[in-house]
């Protein structure tokens, strides 16, 4: 799949994700341009994320 959005592979996001894990907010801000885009696979790239164990929820985030 891909992130038409941002001009990146879903599997890009998750090698930035996993070189340096962010809160999920922050990683769709920086690794894609989903919030500027369509935001039609924001929820891919959780489900992704969160199948990896890459996925760090904002909750927890200070
Ligand atoms: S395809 Fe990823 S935000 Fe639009």
């Amino acid at each position: 799949m891909y992130c038409i959005c941002s001009n990146k592979s879903l599997d890009d996001i998750v090698l930035a994700q996993k070189a340096k894990a962010l809160p999920f907010e922050q990683a769709i801000d920086q690794y894609t341009g989903c919030n500027g885009g369509c935001g039609s696979c924001i929820s891919e790239i959780y489900a992704l994320f969160d199948r990896e164990g890459i996925l760090v929820p904002d909750s927890v985030a200070v």
